[in-house]
């Protein structure tokens, strides 16, 4: 499975942090956003992916994270003009999703705790997978209802009186029809080409499976200013307890295999001296 890491948009909300750099370039705690979703994707073991952002931050998102060998990854690049909703990635990774399944995970959003994502993508064999969570305020995103055998029996946008509690999360597994699909998509209301319209393109195929996240798991987004501030303390809590680093993509690509502990070493040398550094090399010197 492929992976796409959609981090374009106009981040007004948290105006003016993102004036002259995106969200997903701001820091959570010790590193930028982005590392957060590249990680989930790693864990999921996958390694061919595309970053998608504005034609201005492009670039930037370039120069941070390169063609992906340090990490035993490749990555791609393409811009979003306009942001025309989320379902626009596939439009503009048509060439890159080619004929094979993708995962779509939101730059801005932040898993923690086993989600089983790497097995899940592992058995994935057709039509789509999303991801269900309760939250307090469901209206504030797409909610999806199952009934007591799991099945999706509503899904609705930022719906004012929420059949349900659980909010879908940002991360969402497609077949090889989801390029075609979304081409057939028009845009709502709001002029966006929506998430949830593809999601309900699939569950009219009866091919929509709707997995939920245990309470276990922690799923933050950062799309405002008190949003970006918890996660940042929540993965500066969890840093500082355990001595370990969350989304630290050297660690990362090391224990899935991806880079050996030569290369790990590498990409530490080429570090200034810093706590990341230093974190790096202690993962590198761990006796296995
Ligand atoms: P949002 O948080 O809904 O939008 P935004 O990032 O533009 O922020 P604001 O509402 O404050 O202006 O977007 C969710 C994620 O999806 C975020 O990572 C940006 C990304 N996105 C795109 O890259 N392109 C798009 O067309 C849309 C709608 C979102």
């Amino acid at each position: 499975m492929k992976g796409i890491v959609l981090a374009g948009g106009l981040g007004t909300r948290l105006y003016p942090t993102t004036l002259v750099a995106s969200k997903q370039l701001q820091a959570v705690y010790d590193k930028p956003m982005i590392f957060y979703p590249l990680a989930t994707l790693m864990l999921a073991g996958i390694r061919e992916i595309l970053v998608i952002s504005t034609p201005t931050d492009l670039p930037r998102f370039e120069s941070l994270l390169g063609d992906g060998s340090v990490w035993g990854i490749e990555l791609s690049y393409a811009s979003q003009a306009e942001p025309q909703g989320i379902a626009q990635a596939f439009l503009v990774g048509e060439h890159f999703v080619g004929r094979e399944p993708v995962a779509l995970i939101l730059g801005d959003n932040l898993f923690y705790g086993r989600m089983d994502l790497d097995r899940i993508v592992r058995d994935f064999r057709e039509g789509a997978v999303i991801f269900g969570y309760p939250v307090r305020d469901p209206e504030r995103y797409g909610v999806v209802a199952l009934d007591r055998d799991g099945r999706v029996t509503s899904l609705e946008e930022k719906p004012a009186r929420p059949k349900s509690n659980l909010a879908i999360a940002g991360i969402y597994l497609y077949d090889d029809r989801v390029v075609e699909l979304a081409r057939s998509l028009k845009p709502s209301a709001r002029g966006e080409l929506e998430i949830t319209d593809l999601n309900r393109a699939y569950l009219e195929l009866g091919k929509l499976q709707a997995i939920p996240l245990g309470r276990g798991i922690a799923w933050l987004d950062t799309g405002t200013h008190e949003s970006l501030l918890e996660a940042a303390e929540f993965i500066a809590a969890i840093e500082r307890r355990q001595g370990l680093k969350i989304a630290c993509l050297e660690e990362v690509a090391y224990r899935q295999g991806f880079i050996g502990r030569s290369e790990l070493l590498r990409a530490a040398e080429a570090m200034p001296p810093s706590p990341y550094r230093e974190y790096v090399e202690l993962v590198a010197a761990e006796q296995t």
